[in-house]
This record gives structure tokens, sequence and C-alpha cells, in this order.
């Protein structure tokens, strides 16, 4: 009965995506720049009180059901379970999950879970130590595989693990869907969108999932199981070897789901971004320290995203990348 987030093309933002922090421990090509991205002042960060509050804002006035910490990387902030906890307090019983890297997660895990965590997606190219140094400039793989296994045993599940294909990790994933097979962990290949810092995306270098279906064909049998759950689930669904175990494909250039994106994002300053590729953004920051009443906020929010643009526009002519990096967005 409360004035959901609703775009122009009837589509209704339900989920979620909170950036907490632009720094991060890795720095994969696709995303950042081998000097990480510049800090943001730390008066135009957002903190785990505000954040909170808008977090309440999103669920009490406007329909949100989902609420996933994205980056950078959420475990760079120090008080990422406090800001749980405080969620968890303000929003019972909605899923409050995380997108990370997982690096130092083993340390971590326990504490999450108890503070209100519900589960986690982990990033991962490669289960090869010397191909994940490679890909991510960082030589970090025990410590995120580490971090994989204490988040099960914490039971923050079920687990998803995203791969980005780029050409370097195409002749490695069939050792990366068996790793996650025998751990009993999903996996999700992703298309490299054109969202690096360093603008380096080419449409004649980007493996699409038709390439990547070939490869593993070669390994696997792959039977096609559709998008089972909901329509706006990013990924589409592959049965291994006759199932139950699936494979996910995110083909978000050569298939994209724009039509039924439920998405809403808020930036580690406090901006709305209604998708990952508008630079169009609606600050919520300056009101949230000026008074402004729940009410107010709510309204800017959904302004925000009533404007949301019908999609992304990547293989339209002319497509110029947004601004802002992945690493400054967040998934
Ligand atoms: P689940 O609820 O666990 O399925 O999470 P999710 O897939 O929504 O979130 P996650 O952060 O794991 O995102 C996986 C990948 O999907 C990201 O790395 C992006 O490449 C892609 N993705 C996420 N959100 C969007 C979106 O709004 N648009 C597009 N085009 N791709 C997205
Ligand atoms: N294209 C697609 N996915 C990306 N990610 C980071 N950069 C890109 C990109 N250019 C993914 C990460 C992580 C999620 C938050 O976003 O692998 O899983
Ligand atoms: Fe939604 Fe934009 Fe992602 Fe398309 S690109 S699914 S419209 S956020």
């Amino acid at each position: 009965d409360v004035p959901e987030l609703v775009d122009r093309f009837g589509r209704v933002a339900r989920d979620l995506r909170v950036s907490i922090t632009e720094k991060c421990s890795l720095r994969c090509t696709y995303c950042m720049p081998a000097e990480g991205l510049p800090a943001i002042p730390r008066e135009r960060l957002l903190t785990a009180e505000e954040i909170v509050r808008l977090v309440r804002i999103a669920v009490e006035e406007l329909g949100v059901r989902e609420v996933r910490f994205t980056g950078g990387e959420p475990l760079m902030r120090p008080d990422l379970e406090e800001m749980i906890a405080g969620c968890a307090a303000a929003v019972p019983g909605i899923p409050l999950s995380m997108t990370t890297n997982a690096v130092g997660l083993e340390h971590r895990a326990e504490a999450l879970a108890a503070a209100g965590l519900t589960r986690v997606n982990v990033s991962l190219d490669s289960i090869d130590r010397a191909h994940f140094a490679e890909l991510t400039r960082r030589d970090r793989l025990p410590s995120v595989l580490a971090g994989i296994r204490a988040a099960a045993a914490a039971g923050l599940a079920p687990m998803k693990i995203n791969a980005v294909l780029m050409p370097e990790t195409l002749g490695g994933a069939a050792d990366l869907l068996e790793w996650c097979l025998a751990e009993g962990c999903h996996l999700r290949f992703i298309e490299e969108m054109p969202l690096d810092a360093d603008h380096a995306w080419a449409r004649d270098s980007m493996i699409a999932a038709t390439q990547l279906l070939e490869v593993l064909g070669e390994r696997f049998e792959l039977t096609e199981a559709g998008r089972p759950d909901d329509p706006s689930a990013p990924a589409e669904e592959w049965l291994v070897d006759g199932g139950p175990a699936t494979v996910g494909i995110i083909a978000s250039v050569t298939r994209n789901f724009c039509g039924d994106c439920d998405r809403t994002r808020l930036t580690a300053e406090g901006t709305v971004r209604s998708c990952l590729f508008s630079d169009d953004e609606i600050d919520l920051r300056a009101g949230l320290r000026s008074g402004a009443s729940d009410e107010d906020l709510a309204q800017l929010w959904r302004g925000a995203m009533w404007n949301k643009w019908a999609g992304h526009g990547i293989n339209a002519a002319g497509f110029e990348p947004p601004q802002r990096s992945m690493g400054a967005i967040g998934g």
C-alpha cells in the first residue's frame, strides 16, 4: 500500500544493492585500475548508521524485499558487522547478502553470520594460483579458498561463485566448474560488460556465452534448464551431466535481461543509481545530513527510479560506457 519503486516501463525495483566502499583488496583488470580507485574523502562516505537508515526507508517506504552489500570490496569496511547488525534489527526478515572476493572472509564469516548476514556470493575466476595472481594482480587465492570454506561452515548458504569470462579465463573454465561441483558451490559465468576502469573492453575480445558453452561442452554434457525461480534472475541455468548440479550463465551483453530488471542501487557516497550504466544519479546524502524526513528521502528515491532507462544499450550504435567503473558501482 506504499508507492513502490516503479519506472516508466512498469518495472518494480525490489532488489537493493548497496555499495559501501570503492576500496578493494584485489585489482581484477575488468573492474579496477592497477593503482585502485581514488579514495572517497571520509566526509563523503555514508556511515553505517546512515546506510541502516536508507535500508530501512527502502524497505518500509519503497517496497524493497532484498538487500545486497557490494563494493569495491565490502570486507574493506571494518564496520561491516555493525552495519549488518543494524540492518538486521531495522528490517527483520529481509534477506541480507553480500558479494565479496572473500579475501579475509575466513576471519569474519562467523561474526557476519551472527550479525545477521544471510548468504554470500563470491567472485572467483580461477582456481590456479599463478593464474589467479595474474588476473587479480594479487597472490591471494589461498585466502579466498579459506574464506569460501569458512562462509559455508558459518551457514552463509546457498553460496554462488561468480566468474567473469575473459580470454585468459576461458581455458580454466572447466577446471573451475569441476572444483565448484566438488565443493558443492553453484558457479555462474558472467559475460564481461564495458565497466572496466581502463575502458579496454572490446566487443571482439569479449567471451560470449555461446563460446563458453562450446568449451565446457568438451568436458561436460550441458542441458538447458532456463531461469527457474524468478524472471529477474540474471543467470540462465544449465544441467551438468544430467543434473542435479547446474551451472549458470549471466549473458548480460548477448542476452540482456534489462526488461525484467528489479534493481535499485545506492553508491558509497549516498546517491541513487537506477542502472549500472546510467551516471544520472540522485543525491540522498545532502538531505540525509540536513534533516530530511524519511518521506522526503523516499520521494527523491522514487524520482530517481522513475527515470530509469529501458536498458544498458551496449549493443546500440554510439554506446559510451558510464563514468563510474564496476568498482565504484558494485555489480
Ligand atoms: P543472486 O540474488 O544471488 O542471484 O545475486 P545476483 O546475481 O543478483 O548478484 P551478484 O552480485 O552475484 O551479481 C552477479 C553478476 O551479475 C554481477 O557480477 C554482474 O556482472 C551481473 N549483474 C548484477 N546486477 C546486474 C544488473 O543490474 N545488470 C546487469 N546487466 N548485470 C548485473
Ligand atoms: N563485467 C561483468 N561483471 C563484472 N564484475 C566486475 N566487473 C565486471 C564487468 N566488467 C563482477 C565481479 C563480481 C560482481 C560484483 O561484479 O566479478 O562478481
Ligand atoms: Fe537493470 Fe541496467 Fe542491469 Fe539492465 S543494465 S539489468 S537495466 S541495471
